[in-house]
């Protein structure tokens, strides 16, 4: 049967390369349905789509005795193997970060289950926006796939980042992507334990699980089959193969139940390095006292646990967050966990790291002189850390 496509088409000038998009999946023997908003018709009529792929165009969820045994959104949400929306305007990748449902093709994101390719195409200054930006970053933390804009001229005279990606390169970023993970298990840990010291209260590290999170959705992008250990994260984690644990001996042991089944591990979590040596049962109460002590016992390393388990083929990657010395640092931890790879970034600046969508981190191995990712999102810095961990992955497993 042939693959089910559903192509979202919003108003912008470069409906037209939609248009194009169309031609290019139906001549690769794909049966497209396409769901124009008001606006989009206004660029290019629902004539033109129809006659391409030969189906009724959507537009309005309300039209009335049009297919009356069916909820149009939903059933189009269910029918679709993939979902792409080209041009993606900043309205419509702002409605969709925020949950709205106000038309048809909104009504249709939110029942669709799997992650949503999208290529946006704006003007260079809305797409520069902050607001814009925040918008991207949610869409990507919640697990859609972006088609980055191309730089160039735009329709409105004025040059850079916001051109809609050309219908070529969506048609190959959605059927052809390379998946040089495809095969392989990869398992993640991601954002910080909480070593709980009574019933309502937690010792804790500062992580948001961003990092973490990014390597998931891009080893998933890159075919691998991921699985999530997660402690707490500020980002959500629906969506993937997920164990959630707390303490850092819950993941110790989520951890040592997976290394058997997996062929890279990434430790991206922020484990405590300490935890409390007599946990009480009841809420400890405020008493008189100007203080009281908390005895804290050193939790075990779960890399250093993990290295006697390790098998020949196996890649072992972890991260160090270092204020100063960076190289030093990292490179006594690559030795001291068995590690592969440590991916190493700099916490004194602001611009990166902590609870931000950016990240510049510098890879260490025993195998190659260290390089930086430069700063770039997150999911870009995931993929490098993953491209080179499949690397050290080929070599160690007699393929490249
Ligand atoms: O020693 P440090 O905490 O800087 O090392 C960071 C790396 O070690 C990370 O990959 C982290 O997930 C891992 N780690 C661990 N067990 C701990 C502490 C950190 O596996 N108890």
């Amino acid at each position: 049967m042939s693959k089910k496509i559903l192509l979202g088409v919003t108003g912008g000038i470069a409906c037209y390369k939609s248009v194009h998009l169309c031609r290019l999946m139906v001549k690769a023997g794909y049966e497209v349905k396409v769901i124009m908003t008001p606006a989009a018709c206004s660029f290019v009529t629902p004539l033109t789509f129809q006659a391409i792929t030969g189906n009724r165009i959507y537009i309005n969820e309300f039209d009335a005795g049009v297919e009356p045994d069916i909820i149009e959104h939903v059933w189009l949400a269910g029918w679709a193997d993939e979902f792409i929306i080209a041009p993606a305007t900043a309205n419509i990748i702002a409605k969709i970060a925020h949950g709205i449902a106000d038309d048809l093709l909104t009504s249709t994101v939110l029942p669709y289950k799997k992650p949503i390719f999208i290529a946006p195409s704006m003007n260079v200054d809305m797409y520069a926006n902050p607001v814009t930006q925040k918008n991207l970053a949610l869409l990507s933390s919640f697990g859609h796939d972006l088609i980055d804009p191309n730089t160039g001229e735009m329709a409105c005279r004025t040059e850079g980042k916001g051109r809609m990606a050309e219908p070529e390169e969506i048609f190959d970023y959605v059927f052809c992507k390379e998946k040089p993970l495809s095969g392989l298990k990869v398992l993640v840990t991601a954002g910080a334990t909480a070593e709980a010291i009574d019933p309502v209260r937690f010792i804790t590290n500062r992580s948001s699980g961003k990092m973490g999170l990014a390597v998931v959705r891009q080893a998933k992008a890159l075919g691998a089959e991921v699985r999530l250990v997660a402690g707490l994260t500020s980002v959500g984690t629906e969506g993937f193969d997920t164990v959630k644990v707390q303490s850092a001996l819950e993941m110790l042991d989520a951890v040592q139940k997976e290394i058997a089944q997996t062929d890279i591990l990434v430790m991206a979590a922020a484990v405590a390095d300490f935890r409390v040596a007599e946990y009480s049962e009841t809420k400890i109460k405020k008493t008189d006292e100007a203080e009281i002590t908390i005895r804290l016992v050193k939790n075990p390393d779960i890399l250093k646990e993990l290295a006697p388990l390790k098998k020949n083929g196996q890649v072992f990657a972890g991260f160090a967050a270092e204020s100063d010395n960076l190289e030093v640092n990292a490179r006594k931890k690559l030795a001291e966990k068995g590690l592969d790879m440590i991916a190493a970034n700099d916490i004194s600046r602001k611009d990166i790291g902590f609870e931000t969508d950016d990240n510049e981190i510098m890879i260490f191995s025993s195998d190659r002189e260290p390089f930086s990712t430069g700063k770039v999102s997150k999911d870009t810095a995931a993929e490098k850390l993953l491209l080179f961990a499949r690397e050290l992955y080929g070599k160690k497993n007699g393929s490249v």
